[in-house]
This record gives structure tokens, C-alpha cells and sequence, in this order.
């Protein structure tokens, strides 16, 4: 939402270069404004890294081999974004576009956590971890160590919290919990429950704290969302909206210039010359892109770091981790190059499904990334069969990966700013009449979020300064 609407003014005519979220969302709102819009987009198809690979498509790469998606009826792989926090606008997207929802399963403590060679469930790692914490705080608490700093009753209420956070016995000592989870599960009798939890060394030099603190923070906190079949029904939406017909797909623009009176953009075999120009290509292709907008803005745009990123997609002829493991959804942290598994979060109980066979970024990435398709699978299979075992191996019907840095037109999961700066902050603001707009502009990289609300930034100043022209 936010009004954007004309008020009287002659639609002014903007193009848009990249058909990514960002340039969507600004077409979007122009378009419901009654500015005409041009989006130009150099790779075959809208979205951006908004991509939902199916059955029958084909994934090109630069200096590699495409890899032609085999997968089986109802099954996809979102290999781009894949998880909405609540309060992201990406939501407020998916409302007005009709896009259905559905949860997103970021926290389950059914999944794993895998460190120094050993797999225990997220739960049981959980357990521990509190259970050591509140051990020795309330130890600390009942020696005095804390006399200084809370009163008698204060210190009494501590200890009544920390008895239920770490499931502590009637000496406030951590002797392991039904929390940790069971072998068998109580029905007839008692069950069978995990065996007693490691030594407090142990289960520190484990290092299950970043695995289990995942979803403390507001950007992974449960429960999170999705798109119902795929997160490029986003894409499919936005585009319908703004009219195909304004999308141009395979133009690659190579010279950006401001005019006194407007914008001219240049590609290979044409040009196009209209009132305002919004450019979200990411910052470091845009850089290489001969323009007349001064050096710093060349130089602001060279700040950003490009991140690698890559995925892989495994599909399953058995959903073997939710028939034996009783995972539903959720994420399996690890100390390996593959760094995370997801398991799905829809299609329960299906035939098939596609597990994220590894998340990874930076170097990690990199390495995925500089291997043929074929190794990355080989090398995701061998890790994960560590955690899994050697069901990892089996069912497997087909896979695809991308390595997001070597997406032609992309080049990068996304961008670290060495500091947010006066770069920052340039490129926030239009240089003549050509605004920029991206994840990259804002506090939420790696988030189609960011990626509206930067275009919504762009939009709204736009339009403020069509309203003040004479
Ligand atoms: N949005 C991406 C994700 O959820 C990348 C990211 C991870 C961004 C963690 C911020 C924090 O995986």
C-alpha cells in the first residue's frame, strides 16, 4: 500500500532496467499510478533471483553446463528466496496479488544438528544447552554470585524461571530431560527415552549454539511463510499486473545516459528514451554499464561486495526423512561445506519431494559452485550421508544446482557492504533522473523485502518530484 496516485499529472513515461522483484514492484506501483513503464531485462525471463525450477526447465550457467530440470509432476525447487518473515511487505504483496500462503517451517525441533562429526536432534541439543545454562546460573545464583546485582526475591523468581527453562531436577542440577526426546515414544508404557545428555564439556564443545539460536532473531523467527507451489507465483503476479507487454526480456542495455530533459537507454539494437529511469540490476554489473552519471556514483556502486550463494535440489522418489525420521519441515544445521538441509515444508506425505540438499554461502559456495553439476550432487550426497546415513543415497530421482555467481546477468546470492556509508546513501537518492532501487539499497539484503521496499523508496520520491515539476 501507500498512495501513489497521480493527482492530475500527465503520465510520465519511466523505464525500468532489470525485470528482477525490485523492478516488478516499481513497475507495479507506477503502473497503478498511470505512469507508463518499460522494464528491460537482459536474461530470458522475469524475476530475477525469483526462480522456482520445475520439471522441463533448463538452468543455463556461466563456464558450465545447463542442467535440465527433471522433476516429477507438482514438484519444485525454489532456488532464490524461500522463506517471508511476517512482517515483511512481501507479504502485504502476496494479499493484494492473491498470491496463497502458507507456513514455513524455519524451527523444528525434530531436525538435526550436526557438529564435529555427531547428529542429535535439534530438540536434544536444545535441551542441553538450556538445561547447562540454567544449571550453572542457578548455581552462580545460590552461592551469592549474583547478591550484588538482584535482591533475595528477585534471586528466588531467577531460580522458579530457570527450574522450567532448563527442565532443572530438585537440586537445580541439569540430569538430562524428556524434552531431549525418545527412542520409542510413551504410549502402552513409558517409552524409551534418549540416553542421558553428554557432560557439560561435552555438549559445549559440541557448538550447537548457532544452530539452535537460528530463529531468536527477527529476520528467521517461526512461523515463517511461503507461497503455496512455489515462491515465483510472486514473479507470475506481479507480471500479469504490470502487463507482459512492458516486460522486454534479452535486452541488454549497455549505455545509460541523463538528459537535460529525460533518460536515454541503450542496448544492442535499440534505444529508448523516456522521462525517468529506474535502474535495479545488481550494483556490480551496473557499475560496468557506460553511463553519464559522474564517478561517484560509479565508484558508490563498485562498494558493494558480491556474496556467492548456491543450492542444490534433491528430489526423492521416498520421503524417507519424514516416513523414518518423522521430520516435518524444517532445517537440519550443520558444520559441513553443505551448511543447511531443508525438508519441505508442503506436500506431506506426497510421493515425491524435494529436500535442499545444501544452502551454503562465501567460500563454501564458491567451492560448490567451481564443481560440475554431477560433483556438486556427488559431494552433497556424501555429506549428507553422514547425517542421514545411507538412505541419502537411495530414491534419489533427479537433482539440479545453482551457484547464483555464476548466473549471467546476476552474478552473486547478494551483495555485503564493507560499511553502510555515504555510497549508501548516494545511491538512495536519484543521480539526475535515474533513481536506483535493489535489496542492496537497504537493511534487508537477501530479501525480496528489500527489494520492494527499496523500489517503493524509488517510487515515492519519483512521484514527488513529478507532483513539484511544473
Ligand atoms: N534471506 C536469506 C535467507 O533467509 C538470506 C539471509 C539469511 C538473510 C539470514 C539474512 C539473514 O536464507
Amino acid at each position: 500500500p501507500g498512495d501513489f496516485s497521480l493527482r492530475g499529472k500527465a503520465a510520465a513515461k519511466v523505464v525500468i532496467i532489470g525485470a528482477g522483484v525490485a523492478g516488478l514492484t516499481a513497475a507495479y506501483e507506477l503502473g497503478k499510478a498511470g505512469y507508463d513503464c518499460t522494464l528491460l531485462e537482459a536474461r530470458d525471463r522475469a524475476g530475477g533471483r525469483n526462480l522456482t525450477l520445475r520439471g522441463g526447465d533448463r538452468l543455463a550457467e556461466l563456464n558450465g553446463p545447463a542442467q535440465d530440470v527433471k522433476f516429477g509432476e507438482g514438484v519444485y525447487f525454489n532456488a532464490g528466496p524461500g522463506r517471508i518473515a511476517p512482517w515483511m511487505v512481501t507479504l502485504d504483496y502476496c494479499r493484494e496479488l492473491g498470491i496463497p500462503i502458507e507456513t514455513f517451517i524455519n524451527n523444528n525441533g525434530q531436525a538435526l544438528v550436526h557438529t564435529n562429526g555427531q547428529t542429535i536432534r535439534a530438540r536434544a541439543a536444545r535441551a542441553d544447552m538450556y538445561g547447562y545454562v540454567a544449571e550453572l546460573l542457578a548455581k552462580a545464583t545460590n552461592v551469592g554470585a549474583l547478591d550484588k546485582q538482584i535482591g533475595k526475591d528477585d534471586q528466588e523468581r531467577l531460580l522458579e524461571f530457570l527450574r522450567r527453562f532448563g527442565d532443572l531436577g530438585p537440586k537445580l542440577g541439569y540430569e538430562g530431560s524428556d524434552r531431549r526426546g525418545f527412542i520409542k515414544y510413551p504410549a502402552l508404557d513409558g517409552g524409551t527415552p534418549i540416553p542421558a545428555p553428554g557432560t557439560l564439556h561435552a555438549v559445549l564443545a559440541a557448538g550447537t549454539g548457532r544452530s539452535i539460536t537460528n530463529d531468536f532473531g527477527y529476520e528467521q523467527s517461526t512461523p515463517m511463510l511461503q507461497p503455496v507451489g512455489g515462491m515465483d507465483a510472486i514473479v507470475t503476479k506481479l507480471k500479469e499486473a504490470v502487463g507482459e507487454d512492458r516486460i522486454r526480456t534479452g535486452v541488454k542495455v549497455n549505455k545509460i545516459t541523463n538528459l537535460a530533459d529525460g533518460v536515454e537507454v541503450t542496448w544492442d539494437g535499440g534505444s529508448l528514451k523516456a522521462d525517468y529511469c529506474i535502474a535495479t540490476l545488481p550494483p556490480h554489473l551496473l557499475a560496468k554499464i557506460p553511463h553519464n552519471l559522474g564517478d561517484p556514483v560509479t565508484a558508490a556502486l563498485e562498494t558493494p561486495i558480491p556474496v556467492a550463494s548456491g543450492k542444490i535440489g534433491l528430489e526423492y522418489g521416498r520421503r524417507w526423512w519424514e516416513l523414518e525420521d518423522r521430520i516435518y519441515g524444517g532445517v537440519t544445521e550443520t558444520d559441513l561445506d553443505i551448511t543447511h538441509i531443508w525438508y519441505p515444508s508442503a506436500g506431506f506425505h506426497a510421493e515425491r519431494g524435494v529436500l535442499v540438499g545444501y544452502y551454503n554461502t562465501d567460500k563454501n559456495a564458491e567451492l560448490y559452485g567451481a564443481l560440475t553439476p554431477e560433483d556438486r550432487r556427488r559431494r552433497a550426497l556424501t555429506q549428507g550421508r553422514k547425517i542421514h546415513g545411507d538412505k541419502y543415497g537411495k530414491d534419489l530421482l533427479s537433482s539440479v544446482s545453482i551457484s547464483w555467481d555464476r548466473q549471467e546477468h546476476i552474478q552473486g546470492g547478494w551483495v555485503r557492504w564493507p560499511a553502510i556509508d555515504s555510497s549508501f546513501t548516494l545511491l538512495q537518492r536519484p543521480s539526475g533522473r535515474v533513481y536506483f532501487a535493489g535489496d542492496w539499497l537497504t537493511y534487508l539484503i537477501a530479501w525480496q523485502a528489500g527489494a520492494m521496499e527499496s523500489a517503493r523508496g524509488a517510487v515515492t520520491q519519483l512521484h514527488q518530484r513529478v507532483l513539484q515539476s511544473p
